[in-house]
């Protein structure tokens, strides 16, 4: 059991459990060069050096490195040659997040409960039995190109996956910057397609849709969006999903639709216990966020009330802050990692809240509506 389990709130054993998940076993993305996106999560973020599968180990036809941090499996993917999956998804959406994997105790069983409720096949059980141990994966589609895949590795005693080797970097591992473990990742879905993705989540795989914002709580002068966030039994896997509202302007979600051309993942928050140490490691290694006014600051304490960290560091670093009835939160979010304005990061500290920042989406939403400006996409 980790301390996350220990602060559920009771909402989440109301979820139906058929299809229990372990947690998030790895993240993949499709990007156009592998070797050096693993650089950039080791330099700016943080990451180690963890696994690799390419040529050197008999691939022809695509290269993957495999970097961790805490929990936190990335794995970067590239196409070695024209006209391949990997290569469409890419000239289709950019570097994006492909594969949300889940661990399971059985792929199989999760497989067919997922498909006899009405999943979309992505990968019919496969399994792997060599001298590492059994290994057992499947995988179903989810909203636009983006799928999960259910990893079952009760008997596998390899290395990550079957066909990784271990990646080992004498020379270059700078040290992590404190990321612990995917606290949620969300998705952006078109007009009118939130609802039937909550649906999908908690037909197909038993999640409960455990809050509810309309475009009242999630709106700005120029711009709105409606979210709701879905989560598993355990709540070890949040998946809030948001899809645009109508607005004088176009929002972050449409932004999102028409350079992503699709549906797919928004951002990946991830959890520190020190987001102070965090950010400064991350600034100081490059990674830009967006800015927060200091009229923020202003008034945030009146809001949250007391909290323990000096307030002066979390307005230079641009730290929010919000507060609901089991503690507070403190949260930031990087700009685009990439050129089309699509995936980006969120830190996250949870200091008893479990609720996703309410408090802070005008803040948010208008420091990414003076992004959209500079892009000329509001
Ligand atoms: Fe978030």
């Amino acid at each position: 059991m980790s301390n996350l389990d220990l602060t559920l709130p009771k909402i989440y054993s109301e979820a139906q459990d058929f299809m229990p998940l372990n947690g998030t076993d790895y993240v993949e993305l499709y990007v156009s060069n592998s070797k050096q996106a693993a650089h950039f999560y080791k330099s700016a973020f943080g990451f180690q050096s963890f696994a690799y599968a390419g040529l050197a180990t008999g691939l022809k036809d695509r290269e993957s490195y495999v970097v961790v941090q805490g929990a936190i499996k990335l794995v970067l993917t590239s196409p070695l040659k024209s006209k391949t999956a990997i290569g469409k998804h890419i000239d289709n959406h950019g570097d994006g997040v492909k594969v949300v994997a889940l661990w399971v105790n059985d792929a199989t069983a999760a497989y067919e409960t997922a498909i006899g409720k009405g999943a979309r096949s992505y990968m019919k059980p496969i399994i792997t039995d060599y001298q590492d141990g059994k290994m057992v994966r499947s995988g179903i589609y989810t909203y636009g190109e983006t799928v999960h895949v259910f990893v079952e590795r009760t008997e596998y005693t390899g290395h990550f996956l079957p066909g990784f080797v271990k990646w080992e970097t004498p020379d270059f591992n700078p040290p992590s910057v404190g990321f612990k473990y995917i606290d949620h990742m969300v998705g952006n879905v078109k007009l009118g397609q939130m609802n039937t993705w909550v649906g999908f989540y908690e037909e197909v795989m038993g999640f409960t849709n455990i809050l509810t914002f309309d475009d009242k709580d999630i709106s700005t002068e120029y711009t709105a969006l409606m979210s709701k966030v879905v989560s598993n039994g355990n709540g070890r896997i949040k998946f809030p999903i948001n899809e645009p509202a109508q607005g004088l302007k176009r929002s972050q979600v449409d932004e999102y639709l028409d350079f992503y051309e699709g549906e797919g993942v928004q951002h990946l928050a991830v959890a520190t216990d020190d987001i102070v140490g965090t950010v400064r490691a991350l600034r100081s290694r490059g990674v830009e966020f967006l800015q927060i006014p200091n009229s923020y600051y202003q008034t945030v304490l009146d809001r949250v009330g007391h909290i323990d960290e000096d307030i002066d560091s979390l307005q230079e670093l641009g730290v929010l802050i919000d507060r609901d009835d089991e503690g507070y939160l403190l949260q930031i979010f990087t700009k685009p990692i990439e050129p089309r304005p699509t995936l980006f990061f969120e830190i996250i500290q949870r200091k008893g809240a479990q609720s996703f920042g309410k408090g802070n989406f005008k803040a948010l939403f208008e420091a990414i509506e003076r992004e959209q400006a500079v892009r000329g996409t509001l």
